[in-house]
């Protein structure tokens, strides 16, 4: 049987190695009314190593920028979207809006505001693996102690190509999509479903 190795690897249980989960978090989302608005929806997530954030940004002009718990407004020159411009007349939830994934590769935690959004000490903010001492509703604090965000620089690069789709693209006619915008969902690629559904058939005979 040609496909015994890898049927064996799969039936050890190896395949939940490579399962991630996604979180998807909403830029330009009020997350306690689920309307276009400041911050971000969720504001606090905590992905393990492996797991994928992925920004979704709505209508504005949004930036996710990296930045410190102690000074949550200000760049630490580390992880920066560029600013995403998305159509005002989109619905909060339209299809084909621009995303931008990473991969935690730690989980110590992460800080970051909405540079382009302008109103990081409003409560843009989203915080990763907060701790027991650095705390999420801590990190708001120190966020509303900062003045108002300077305006975006249009030069901060988008310089991570992983950037996906354009709020231009999006078609309005189509129903808002029907996701669970806020619920980390289970990814798994097609070549792994393949290589699983290949496995369980090859594990019957
Ligand atoms: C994880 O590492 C990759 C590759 O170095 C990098 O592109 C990504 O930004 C890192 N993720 C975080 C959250 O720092």
């Amino acid at each position: 049987m040609k496909y015994t190795p890898l049927a064996t690897l799969f039936s050890l249980g190896f395949l939940p190695l490579v399962l991630s989960t996604e979180f998807l978090v909403g830029v330009g989302k009020d997350e306690t009314t689920g309307s276009k608005g400041i911050g971000f929806d969720p504001s606090v997530i905590h992905p393990v190593v492996g797991d994928i954030i992925s920004w979704e940004f709505r209508s504005g002009q949004h930036s996710v920028v990296q930045s410190t718990f102690e000074n949550p407004c200000t760049s630490n020159g580390g992880i920066n979207t560029g600013v995403q411009t998305v159509a005002d007349n989109l619905p909060v939830d339209a299809p084909g809006l621009p995303t931008f994934k990473v991969t935690v590769n730690s989980t110590d935690p992460l800080w970051f505001f909405d540079e382009a959004g302008g109103l990081c000490n409003k409560g843009a903010v989203l915080a990763v693996n907060p701790t027991s001492t650095q705390t999420a509703p801590a990190f708001k604090e120190n966020a509303a102690k900062e003045p108002t965000s300077p305006p975006p620089s249009t030069t901060s690069g988008d310089t991570n190509p992983s950037t996906t789709g354009t709020g231009a693209s999006s078609d309005p006619s189509q129903p808002a999509s029907s996701n669970a915008a806020n619920k980390p969902g289970t990814y798994v690629s097609g070549g792994l479903i393949l290589s699983a559904i290949s496995s369980l058939i090859l594990g019957i005979f």
